[in-house]
């Protein structure tokens, strides 16, 4: 049958759209720049028809309003990722927190652990042929489309068609709602000395012809900043935002030297400004595949001298790194960084970095501590970390003993906090600190 006549056949309007979702069903949704907005609305209007739906996603950009107080006979959220708008649903416990790498993700769908009834996603157009793009989104958006009993798709003519395996046709799809809204944008962080600092001691860790990986925030902007003399750099990492795509127009990041998916940067999700939607927007270069694929350590060891560069909340004196709980309080979540620091390692020549500014709470509290707070989770193992990096300098902690890390780690600590450190130090090994 000719695309545009089952395209005809699944349009559906928004309000019966969401009527097909039941009680006690797990609603998978889009996430990040590509969460399904009038859907989710459109499901918080109609509240009442619904109790104790479950809505699973990661990153929340959007208004998280099922994890108000007076939504909670209505809806469950359980966060792969948490926020801003669900991070007070976490703490009071109207919202669960699931504990689990990226890369796993499509496993938790696929394989029964959380299986999928509905999953609500944003598309791009469909394309001659009748294939929608998954557009900034692939991760694990694909997968929970492709194991969910009922797949309901915002087509939106603003969301870029994405290249890679990035496409579903839209006879796989049972209702599509027509939208056209510009979709969430992230603006750029501030950047401030201290953030150009960590980023001027991280780029000297990187050298020409390496493949990175870069998160979210100021520090991984900040690195960008400091890589306009480099050269042949390639991209391989969760995500991406602006900074990259200036690389990209000055030829500093041209991909020719890396030694998977050469010439292509591989990414699962995109977040950034509406420059960056234009640049993927049906550029060959820009290859999207699912998380699965994209975080698995063992597809990033595959890009020789891996960089990857994230962030954390607290480093301890053995080099345990907490980058997603503060104590007990869920304040993000592991994303990718695992995924990368054990694909980093793995590459011939790859080095992973932990990036922080030495202190937290406008200047109150050190990050390196002697101990992590009571009841945090520790997220990169002290076997796993390798670079730790702060405004004043670079610890390279891989093969070094824990009197040796922990010295390392004081020596990069903000001067306010380092006689504390070196107290703890000096009682812990028995040895006077020189
Ligand atoms: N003790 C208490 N509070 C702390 C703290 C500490 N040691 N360290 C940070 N905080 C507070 C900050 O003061 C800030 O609070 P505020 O907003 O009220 O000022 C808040 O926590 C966020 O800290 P900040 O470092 O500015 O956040 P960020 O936006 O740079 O994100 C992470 C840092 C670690 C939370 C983030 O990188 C993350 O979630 N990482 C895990 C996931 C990951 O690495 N994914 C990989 C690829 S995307």
């Amino acid at each position: 049958m000719d695309w545009k006549k089952i395209y005809k056949s699944k349009l559906t309007k928004l309000e019966d759209a969401v009527k097909k979702i039941k009680s006690r069903d797990r609603v998978v949704t889009g996430h990040a720049a590509a969460e399904p907005q009038k859907l989710i609305d459109a499901m918080i209007r109609n509240k009442d028809q619904y109790e104790d739906v479950e809505i699973v996603h990661m990153v929340p950009l959007g208004k998280g309003e099922y994890t108000h107080p007076e939504m909670a006979p209505h809806f469950r959220h359980n966060a792969l990722f948490v926020g801003g708008s669900t991070r007070q649903g976490v703490a009071e416990a109207r919202a669960d927190y699931t504990p689990c790498f990226f890369t796993e993700i499509p496993r938790l769908f696929k394989e029964g652990y959380l299986p999928v009834d509905v999953a609500l996603i944003q598309l791009s157009r469909p394309d001659e042929h009748g294939y929608c793009s998954f557009g900034v989104s692939n991760d694990y958006t694909k997968p929970a489309t492709e194991c969910a009993k009922l797949v309901i798709a915002e087509v939106n003519d603003h969301m870029p068609r994405t290249m890679g395996d990035s496409f579903i046709h839209v006879s796989d799809l049972d209702c599509i709602i027509e939208t056209s809204y510009p979709i969430i944008e992230l603006n750029p962080p501030k950047i401030g000395d201290v953030e150009k600092a960590i980023g001027e001691n991280c780029a000297t860790l990187i050298n020409d012809g390496d493949t990175l990986q870069l998160g979210i925030g100021a520090i991984p902007d900040a690195v960008l900043l400091f890589l306009k003399d480099k050269k042949d750099l390639g991209i391989h990492s969760e995500m991406f935002s602006d900074g990259v795509v200036e690389l990209v127009e000055s030829g500093v990041v041209n991909n020719k030297r890396k030694t998977l998916h050469k010439d292509k940067m591989i990414v699962t999700f995109l977040m950034g400004t509406q420059r960056l939607y234009d640049f993927v927007n049906n550029n060959p270069s820009v290859e999207m595949y699912s998380v699965d694929y994209v975080n698995n350590p063992y597809v990033i060891m595959q890009n020789e001298n891996m960089v990857s560069i994230n962030s954390c909340i607290q480093v301890d004196l053995m080099g345990q790194v907490v980058s997603d709980t503060i104590g007990l309080k869920q304040f993000s979540g592991v994303g990718g960084q695992i995924d990368y620091v054990r694909g980093a390692s793995l590459s011939k020549g790859g080095k992973s970095i932990i990036a922080i500014p030495s202190t937290a709470s406008k200047g109150k509290l050190s990050r390196i501590v002697p101990f992590i707070d009571e009841g945090a989770a520790v997220t990169t193992s002290r076997n796993d970390v390798h670079y730790i990096v702060t405004e004043y300098g670079i610890a390279n902690l891989r093969g070094k003993t824990l009197k040796e890390r922990g010295r390392a780690l004081i020596q990069i600590a903000h001067p306010d906090f380092k006689p504390m450190l070196i107290e703890e130090w000096e009682r812990r090994f028995c040895t006077k600190f020189e």
